[in-house]
């Protein structure tokens, strides 16, 4: 039995002052649902130290342990400060950053690495979606950035197509069935039943209360990646509800 999840990924947003929308959840991780927030690593140490019951992450890591990086975060640094998650590959990094299938898997292998689990995010343009290349996009990122080693306990997929991220747009529960259903039997061609078995697959993209239930109805969905609707507490408890 996998565990629901729903996560949050503040992205560039949130100063302390959005702390208490994180004590607002408090208790909200419980039982068949794992409830996870993404703060700006500015918050991450704070947000931890609140002890809300809700795992707090980080939204990218360095591959290097420590170093000469400017401006970068080591992936023992965010363990260090009370992250236990890491979300990696999100289109914005990939975009933004010019991040490759190939950094996404060192980046995750790094994650692994500090003891962090990691939410590997992977998803098709609107481009992609339009020309019918979907399948074969997702299958190249799952290839190219996926480690060996994968496990139900160290990885979450999150499926974010790109042209459904803050645009309200939100795929049709048929696309969303296609697409969870393919990666879960290409994981188990790759890693096997039992272990593709066990991965959490998250759908990420537009997911706000009034649509959850919805989502979260689709076989193979075990929950959300959630950008806007997840910076107040009362946006996005409903949709942790929901699961
Ligand atoms: O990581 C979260 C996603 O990019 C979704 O963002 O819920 O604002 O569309 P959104």
């Amino acid at each position: 039995m996998r565990r629901k999840m729903a996560a949050g990924n503040w992205k560039m947003n949130g100063t302390q002052v959005s702390l208490a929308e994180l004590a607002a959840m408090q208790g909200m991780s419980k039982g068949t649902v794992e409830v996870l927030i993404c703060p700006p690593a500015t918050l991450i140490y704070a947000g931890a130290g609140l002890k809300t019951g809700i795992a707090i992450g980080a939204q990218d890591c360095h591959v290097a342990e420590g170093g000469a990086h400017t401006g970068d975060i080591s992936a023992p640094m965010l363990a260090d400060a009370g992250a236990t998650y890491v979300i990696t590959g999100h289109s914005e990094r990939r975009q933004d950053h010019g991040e490759t299938d190939a950094d996404v898997l060192a980046k995750t292998e790094a994650a692994w690495a500090a003891g962090l689990k990691v939410i590997l995010c992977i998803g098709e343009s609107l481009e992609q979606r339009e020309d019918g290349s979907t399948l074969d996009v997702l299958a190249a990122q799952l290839k190219g950035s996926v480690p060996e080693g994968s496990t139900g306990a160290n990885l979450v997929i999150a499926y974010e197509p790109i042209w459904a991220i803050g645009t309200g747009k939100v795929p049709s529960t048929q696309q969303i069935t296609e697409v969870h259903r393919f990666l879960r039997t290409e994981l188990a061609s790759r890693f096997g039943d039992e272990v593709a078995g066990a991965m959490r697959l998250l759908y990420g993209g537009s997911v706000k209360a009034s649509n959850a239930a919805e989502i979260f109805a689709v076989a193979d969905v075990d929950g959300a990646l959630v950008g806007g609707a997840s910076l107040k507490a009362a946006d996005f408890m409903p949709i942790v509800s929901a699961l």
